[in-house]
C-alpha cells in the first residue's frame, strides 16, 4: 500500500460513443466531457495527487471532422471561463503540453491566459495535452538535441538528461496511466515517460468518469506491486 503517486495521466476516451448512444451529436459528448475534466482535476487535487496530465486532443486528431475539431479548439474557452476561478481558489496550476504554435489563434491565447494567471500556484499541476502526440514530441526533442551539439554541446546524453528534451521536462515520469471507454491502447501519449507506469482501462466513457472511479482506480494502484525490472 505504499506506491508513491506523484503522476496520474488520463486518456479521455469515449465521448463521441457516449453521446451517440444517446443520440446526441459528438460535440455533446465533449462538452460534458469538458465538464468532467473540472470534477476529476478537483478530485486529484483533494486526493494530493501532485501532476494531473489529460490527453485532451492528440496530433492524430486532426483527421476528424473540422466541424469537431473546430468545438474542441473551443472548448478550453468555455472551460477556463467557467471554472478557472475556483481552479485559482485551489492553488492549481495549469500547464500546456503540446505543438502550441498549430493550435489556432484564439485558443493558444486562451491558454497562455490561463498558463500566466496560475503560474504561481502550487497545490496540483493540470497539465493539458492538446496537438500532442508522443512522436511528435521526440521528433520536436531530437531536433533540439542535435542543434545543442551542432552548438557545441558535448554527444553524451544520458537518460536523465532525455527529460530535458520533453515537453514534460519538470513532470516527471508516469505513476498511473488511466484510459477511459476499454480501448487497449496508448494512442501516441507520453511514450517515453510511462515506460513504468501502472496501467489501468475502464469500462466508463470519460463523462461518465466520477471521482469514486478516480479513487478506486487509486485504490488499485496502490495494490499494485512495482519492481521496475527488480525483485520487487
Ligand atoms: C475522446 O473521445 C476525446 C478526444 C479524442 C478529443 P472521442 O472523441 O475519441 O470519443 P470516441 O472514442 O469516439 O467515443
Ligand atoms: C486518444 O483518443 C486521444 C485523446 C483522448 C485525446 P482517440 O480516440 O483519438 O484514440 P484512437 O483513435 O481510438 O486510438
Ligand atoms: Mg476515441
Amino acid at each position: 500500500m505504499n506506491n508513491q503517486l506523484n503522476h496520474i495521466a488520463i486518456i479521455m476516451d469515449g465521448n463521441g460513443r457516449w453521446a451517440k448512444k444517446q443520440d446526441q451529436k459528438r460535440t455533446f459528448g465533449h462538452f460534458h466531457g469538458a465538464e468532467n475534466v473540472r470534477n476529476v482535476a478537483i478530485a486529484a487535487q483533494e486526493l494530493g495527487i501532485k501532476v494531473l496530465t489529460l490527453f485532451a486532443f492528440s496530433t492524430e486528431n486532426w483527421k476528424r471532422p473540422l466541424e469537431e475539431i473546430d468545438y474542441l479548439m473551443k472548448l478550453p474557452a468555455y472551460f477556463f471561463d467557467k471554472f478557472m476561478k475556483e481552479l485559482m481558489e485551489r492553488q492549481i496550476k495549469i500547464e500546456f503540453i503540446g505543438h502550441f504554435s498549430r493550435l489556432p489563434q484564439g485558443t493558444q491565447k486562451v491558454l497562455k491566459r490561463a498558463m500566466e494567471q496560475s503560474k504561481n500556484n502550487t497545490a496540483m499541476k493540470l497539465v493539458f495535452a492538446m496537438d500532442y502526440g508522443g512522436r511528435d514530441e521526440l521528433v520536436e526533442g531530437f531536433k533540439r538535441y542535435a542543434q545543442d551539439v551542432v552548438d557545441g554541446r558535448e554527444n553524451n546524453i544520458t537518460e536523465d538528461e532525455v527529460e530535458n528534451y520533453l515537453m514534460t521536462t519538470g513532470l516527471g515520469d508516469v505513476d498511473l496511466l488511466i484510459r477511459t471507454s476499454m480501448e487497449y491502447r496508448i494512442s501516441n501519449f507520453l511514450l517515453w515517460q510511462i515506460a513504468y507506469a501502472e496501467l489501468l482501462f475502464v469500462e466508463k466513457p470519460w463523462p461518465k468518469f466520477t471521482p469514486e472511479d478516480l479513487k478506486l482506480c487509486i485504490d488499485e494502484y496502490h495494490q499494485r506491486q512495482r519492481r521496475f525490472g527488480g525483485l520487487g
